[in-house]
């Protein structure tokens, strides 16, 4: 058997997450050292340091340190109190602003080590929490925030909080570490993980057949709703979605989620607790980039996963229902409710919550939520819907936007609207590019060239990350830049809103100043010869004479010159 990685003996060894992170917190220091590092992730928490203060300090000085934190809110629901308490903490300890996540959860960025434990407090005294929003469990869990009542929609949110609920640590470390818990230690701690938790991440999220805006196929595992007519009769089970990889590895996958088969609703949350069963017992423990779920699959075949699912389930697995193509719902704007009440979708390009030059969204927010304390949820599109308002509260929203430089929806260049970041630089530490810091500039470029090309609300999502991992989920997007190193990403095209294909490497290693001419000639072939309501990416996928859905794409990836010429058209 191969040796187990790194973060396995950290794991083994932490004593149920404890490590000595207890001890570090109060030792005075500015950041933490050896394996308290990961144990970190676990409990919420990423140590990070300023990279922009990296190049500034002298060799002898220490780096710039500061502490991500994640809340995680399974289908990004919370109250108006809570969202207060939340801007409070960011004022408070943090860089004072919010930043919705594409998986639904708000990260708090730049907080100090002698501010963490008060910062992890606040919001479990809110009935929030950070722990499992990192680390090797299941993360923060995926559904449709839309705040409609029927039963499709609460079955929906009955299976997020199910899954949450049933795979979260049991571990008391985080209760001993920031609450002052009472101590025990026991091995009983965690009748799921046991001692060494998951081999990686897990990620799972729930969709209606009628509204992907979880992007379902990019899961670890992903459960569909199937209604007849208003009534739920089960889900659709999807397994070993993941967008990871690694630039020029032909081994690392972006990979999208496959059907594995069709459960009742009672039986829905204990398959998610099956699936991630096989792979905290078979996933790769000692290589991490390959610790993923979906490579397991890869390992074995659909039908050697299946056959496993069946050993441990104690009911039946049927074939998955047939589904036409998911539709997806970004749900900005004005939305009536089917209680007659309204809710309302607001814009944050890249998920940021802030006041910059003339847009003061966070003042905005805070004056509505103040006002009219609206209930408030989270999108996986980085966005914020404000929900259960009357007819006045919903013109109040808009006017408070308006008074305070915010562009409604509706106004937004499609290009905009569907954008979405990852923040990269300063504060990520596997960044090789800016991403958070640069899109704004792009997208106006961008938006430029489509209004010239009479193409400004034609549907197209534009993603960007300053790394292969993939937390914008870019390989599923229309168009997608991919950072390879300062100034300089990678061109990929071909994915789509729905999220049921990935993309192709379109150009490699373009610089920033040049992407915009690096699909021009793409956009400027759509203008002219698309059909009808064919967006970009179908449009694309015909011109290269593509009929099956793309599932995966390597790292090893060259763009195919071939490809390439036929969309361009020389
Ligand atoms: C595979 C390796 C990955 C690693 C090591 C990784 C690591 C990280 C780190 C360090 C951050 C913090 C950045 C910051 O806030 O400064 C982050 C943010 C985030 N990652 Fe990942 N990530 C990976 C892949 C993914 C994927 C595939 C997704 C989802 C499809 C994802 C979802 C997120 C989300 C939601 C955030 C919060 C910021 C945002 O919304 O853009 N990550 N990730
Ligand atoms: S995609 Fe890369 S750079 Fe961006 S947040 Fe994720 S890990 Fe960091």
């Amino acid at each position: 058997m191969s040796k187990e990685s790194k973060v396995e003996s950290a794991k083994r060894q932490g004593r149920h997450l404890r490590g000595t992170i207890a001890e570090q917190l109060h030792d005075g220091g500015s950041h933490f050292e050896g394996d308290d590092v990961t144990l970190l992730k676990f409990h919420g928490t990423y140590q990070q340091d300023d990279r922009d203060a990296r190049k500034r300090r002298d060799e002898s000085a220490e780096k710039a340190f500061a502490f991500m934190v994640r809340v995680a809110l399974p289908a990004g629901a919370l109250d108006a109190d809570q969202y207060l308490a939340l801007e409070e903490v960011a004022d408070r300890w943090a860089n004072g602003t919010l930043r919705v996540t594409t998986r639904q959860g708000f990260q708090f960025h730049g907080v100090l080590k002698r501010d963490l434990k008060a910062t992890i407090a606040e919001v479990n005294h809110r009935l929030m929490t950070t722990l499992a929003a990192c680390g090797d469990v299941s993360r923060n869990v995926m559904g449709c925030p839309a705040p409609v009542d029927d039963e499709v929609h609460q079955a929906v949110r009955a299976a997020a909080s199910g899954i949450a609920q049933r795979l979260r640590p049991a571990s008391k470390a985080y209760h001993e570490i920031w609450l002052d818990g009472e101590k025990q230690v026991s091995t009983e701690e965690e009748p799921f993980y046991g001692d060494v938790y998951l081999p990686r991440k897990f990620k799972t999220g729930v969709a209606l057949a009628t509204d992907n805006c979880v992007d379902i196929w990019s899961q670890d595992v992903g459960l569909v709703a199937i209604a007849d007519g208003r009534t739920i009769t089960g889900f659709n089970v999807l397994v070993g979605g993941g967008l990871g990889m690694t630039h020029h590895k032909a081994d690392t996958t972006a990979r999208l989620a496959q059907p594995l088969g069709f459960v009742t609703t009672e039986h829905a949350v204990e398959a998610v607790r099956i699936v991630a069963s096989i792979f905290r017992d078979h996933g790769n423990r000692a290589d991490r980039r390959h610790a993923r779920l979906k490579y397991l699959l890869a390992e074995w075949g659909m039908e050697r996963f299946r056959a496993e699912f069946a050993r441990r389930a104690e009911f039946p697995l049927a074939p998955p229902v047939e589904l036409p193509p998911l539709p997806y719902h970004d749900h900005l704007g004005r939305h009536r409710q089917p209680d007659g009440r309204w809710f309302y979708g607001v814009f944050v390009q890249s998920g940021r919550i802030t006041d910059t030059g003339g847009q003061r969204l966070k003042t905005a927010l805070h004056e509505i939520v103040v006002r009219l304390r609206p209930g408030v949820r989270l999108t996986g599109q980085q966005n914020v819907l404000l929900t259960d308002l009357d007819d006045a509260g919903v013109k109040a929203v808009e006017a408070a936007l308006r008074a305070h430089g915010v562009t409604p929806a509706q106004e937004l260049s499609a290009a905009r609207r569907f954008s979405m970041a990852c923040p990269a630089l300063p504060t990520c530490g596997l960044a090789v590019a800016d991403s958070e810091r640069v899109i704004p500039e792009l997208l106006d470029r961008f938006e430029a060239e489509l209004s010239a090309l009479g193409l400004r609300d034609e549907p197209l999502t534009i993603r960007m990350t300053g790394c292969p991992n993939g937390c914008a989920r870019p390989y599923t997007a229309d168009i997608a830049f991919v950072g390879r190193s300062l100034g300089l990403y990678n061109v990929y095209v071909g994915g789509g809103l729905g999220g049921d294909r990935v993309v192709d490497l379109f150009r490699a290693d373009v610089r920033f100043d040049e992407l915009l001419d690096a699909v021009r000639p793409l956009l400027v072939r759509w203008a002219t010869e698309r059909a009808p309501g064919e967006g970009l990416s179908d449009f694309y996928q015909r011109l290269v004479g593509r009929t099956e859905r793309r599932t995966s794409i390597s790292g090893r990836e060259e763009p195919s010159a071939e490809l390439v010429a036929l969309a361009v058209g020389s």
